[in-house]
């Protein structure tokens, strides 16, 4: 695939973002509450950081290194993001996501979960996908066991956020299930 693909969920499309979704991507991902159980997304999110952003993922799914999709609702336009960090030589690759809290817990995360999952699965020939989440963020790793991941540990103090330091689960599905 030459391009980032544009995926169809029940309710939402995934697709590649556009340099004018960066006014929303600010707002949305301004939000501290958003910025909290994340490690990548900076805090304050100031102008130009997410054009910044935007404009490294055609690069990044070109190196075959990853997949940063946008999720957008019908009616609502764009509501979060969800990113595959791929590591082609062990076929697997790290999930992240975020959505904006005026949209939470309508079931987008689990939604776009299940389809970018079938996507590394099906059309990038991934074996193993994988997540981390901060213990204080049982959410996101309801949205993993809705998604059909499994909890395989929880890694003690592994990241540090606002200088403290995070127990963080892991979760995993593989292309076929263990026997
Ligand atoms: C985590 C996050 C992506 C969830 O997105 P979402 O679209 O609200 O998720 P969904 O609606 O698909 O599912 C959320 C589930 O968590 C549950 N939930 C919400 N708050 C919860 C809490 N405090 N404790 C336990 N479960 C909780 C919801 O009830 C729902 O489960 P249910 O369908 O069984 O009722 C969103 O809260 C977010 O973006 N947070 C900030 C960024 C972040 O943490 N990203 C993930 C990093 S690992």
């Amino acid at each position: 695939m030459r391009k980032l693909p544009v995926l169809a969920a029940p309710r939402l499309t995934l697709r590649p973002f556009l340099l004018s979704d960066a006014p929303v991507v600010q707002r949305l991902a301004g939000q501290r509450a958003v910025a909290d159980t994340t490690l990548t997304i900076p805090h304050p999110y100031g102008d130009g950081m997410a054009e910044a952003w935007i404009a490294t993922h055609e690069g990044e799914w070109t190196r075959h290194e990853g997949a940063t999709l946008a999720i957008s609702e019908p009616e609502l336009g764009l509501v979060g993001a969800i990113h595959l960090r791929i590591e082609l030589a062990q076929r697997r690759a790290e999930l992240g996501y975020w959505i904006g809290v005026p949209f939470w817990n309508r079931g987008f995360a689990t939604e776009a979960t299940r389809t970018v999952i079938d996507f590394g699965f099906s059309r990038l020939s991934l074996q193993r996908i994988y997540a981390h989440h901060m213990v204080r963020n049982p959410a996101s790793g309801r949205v993993m066991e809705k998604a059909g991941m499994q909890r395989e540990g929880v890694l003690r103090r592994h990241f540090y956020r606002w200088g403290i330091p995070e127990d963080v689960a892991i979760w995993g599905v593989l292309v076929e299930p263990s026997v």
